[in-house]
């Protein structure tokens, strides 16, 4: 056999395996995880070659071939829903069948493949291994069933957090995955059929799709900008000391202060449009605290009488774990149970919730004993506790004061305010129960505190003044180049459809 002949041949299997890949939409090799166009580009580089080479028949194949590609490659640029699966009813006589149909999903438009392996060999990643999803799911969250934790996971995957992992499961019903009710009953029969039962009874929605379109669509719209002047933002803002994107180098890379901000480890944005909505965007760059990622969140907790300031790293209804820094560095994380938490007085029953109370210990006007709970909710007048197994509301401003004195030793005395400030005279408190006189001349200060309680709170270490500096337009063409960060390579991705995400 000639050479030429082996060229002919090889380009010949080349154009047919690369046209069988691309009309199989088989995951690309090897330049990127797009399908579309790389076996697009492999295609294209053997038609032209077997053009040239073979003679008529060969190249009246090839040229058919072509032409069969070129409108199954119109059709992949026209958006996803239009050209999946697209399932109108789902046959609940079969509900093997239903599985199935929720593979497909789960493998293609829901992009759950992308994150979540269904293979106990597969290594540990950054999402939970779903085989025995079936079984495992009713023994997530006590007191819900498989069926309704798993329709939890789909619709509100942040309520519950598998331990151990961040929040970073996007809400699929939401662009840009939007699957619809019956692709997400499809997918639940699916992760039911790994080990567990099918359980085909149907459920309602537990989130309003009208609502958050009619919500949506009152919003401008965001895509408006030009994304090669937002990469520029992207860099001058400092964006990039950071976070890392692929493709573009950190100027900053290796610092770790800059002239406005400290430079913490953030989530790395290379795919960050692949699984968020515009929206989300937008709110992590306008408000960063709105939704922080778990394992990024700033801490400072008081627990056994010290300071713990450093990372959140995971949280659970028990225990969280901190990462602190030493001074010189050397990292070190430290779990600390939440009945370690130090109580810590509080000055002002207000806003208790936002600023990370949990638990509080208060001592209501008509009672002798101080109770406390778990707080369960507040309005401006009251708070709710779950006080043993019940809950129990009590008003915010009938609760006896206490007082705490700390003297010239820094001994303190704690006890129920009767009268006096550190102005008068005299301060009467009730300590153990038996009244007493202070002189305030002996005490250094006095605090009046109407309760005191256990609290966590997070808070994004991400600057908040963003909005403040950077321009309207600035922002638009940010948030543009945000959009382009699906984790395709930069030079493959398909260009925009120019439609906002939120439809
Ligand atoms: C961007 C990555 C990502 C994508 C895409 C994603 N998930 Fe997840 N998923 C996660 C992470 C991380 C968790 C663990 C944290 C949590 O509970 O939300 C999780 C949790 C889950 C759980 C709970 C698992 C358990 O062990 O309790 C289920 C079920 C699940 N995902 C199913 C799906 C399905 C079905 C899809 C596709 C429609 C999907 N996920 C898409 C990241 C992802
Ligand atoms: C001082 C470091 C720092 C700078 C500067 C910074 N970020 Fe962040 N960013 C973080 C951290 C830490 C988080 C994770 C905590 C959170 O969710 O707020 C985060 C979260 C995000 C998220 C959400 C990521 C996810 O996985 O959900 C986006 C989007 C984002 N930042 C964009 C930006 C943009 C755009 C800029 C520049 C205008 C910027 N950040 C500047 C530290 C930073």
């Amino acid at each position: 056999m000639s050479r030429n002949t082996l060229i002919k041949i090889a380009s010949l299997i080349l154009m047919v395996v690369s046209f069988i890949a691309y009309i199989a939409g088989a995951s690309a090799f090897p330049i990127a995880s797009e399908n579309l166009l790389p076996w697009s580009v492999w295609f294209l580089i053997a038609v032209i070659v077997n053009i040239v080479l073979w003679t008529s028949v060969m190249r009246l194949l090839t040229f058919s071939l072509a032409v069969i590609w070129f409108y199954a490659f119109v059709a992949g640029l026209v958006p996803e829903s239009s050209t999946a699966v697209n399932l109108t009813e789902l046959d609940w006589s079969d509900p093997e069948a239903v599985a199935e149909q929720g593979a497909l999903v789960f493998n293609g438009k829901g992009q759950c493949a992308a994150c979540h392996t269904v293979d106990t060999s597969a290594p540990p990643g950054r999402c939970p291994d779903l085989t025995d999803i079936g079984v495992n799911a009713a023994t997530r969250v006590p007191g819900m069933d498989a069926k309704a934790y798993l329709i939890e996971s789909m619709y509100q995957p942040a309520n519950y957090l598998v331990p151990g992992y961040g929040k970073i499961m996007p809400e699929v019903w939401k662009a840009p995955i939007a699957l619809s009710k019956l692709e997400i009953e499809a997918v639940i029969a699916y992760l039911q059929s790994q080990g567990g039962e099918i359980d085909p009874t149907p459920f309602d929605e537990p989130i309003d799709r009208a609502d958050v379109a009619t919500a949506a669509a009152a919003l401008p719209p965001l895509l408006t900008g030009d994304s090669e002047l937002g990469k520029k933002v992207f860099v001058d803002a400092a964006c990039i000391s950071c976070h890392a994107v692929t493709g573009i180098e950190s100027p900053a890379a290796g610092e770790t202060t800059n002239e406005d901000f400290e430079v913490v480890t953030a989530p790395d944005l290379s795919e960050i449009a692949a699984f968020n909505d515009m929206r989300y965007l937008e709110e992590s760059v306008l408000v960063p605290g709105a939704q922080i990622v778990s394992g990024y969140g700033a801490v400072t907790v008081r627990a056994k009488g010290t300071t713990f300031q450093g990372t959140l790293v995971s949280q659970d209804e028990e225990k969280i774990v901190v990462r602190t820094k030493t001074a010189d560095g050397v990292e070190e994380e430290h779990t600390i149970l939440l009945s370690e938490f130090d109580d810590e007085p509080i000055e002002e029953l207000t806003d208790l919730a936002a600023k990370g109370y949990f638990t509080l210990t208060l001592t209501p006007a008509d009672a002798d004993a101080p109770v406390s709970g778990q707080l369960v909710s507040e309005t401006d007048e009251t708070v709710t506790l779950k006080v043993g197994d019940e809950a129990r509301t009590f008003s915010k401003t009938d609760v006896k004061m206490q007082m705490t004195l700390v003297d010239y030793d820094d001994e303190e005395t704690v006890g129920e305010h009767v009268s006096g400030t550190m102005d008068d005279f005299e301060i009467v408190l009730i300590v153990d129960g038996t009244e007493e006189t202070y002189d305030p001349f002996d005490y250094q200060s006095g605090t009046m505190t109407r309760a005191s309680g256990k609290r966590l709170l997070v808070t994004s270490p991400m600057p908040e003044n963003f909005p403040i500096i950077l321009s309207v337009a600035d922002l638009t063409n940010l948030l543009s180049f945000l959009s382009t960060l699906t984790g395709a390579t930069a030079e493959v991705v398909p260009e925009e459809t120019g439609d906002t995400p939120a439809e």
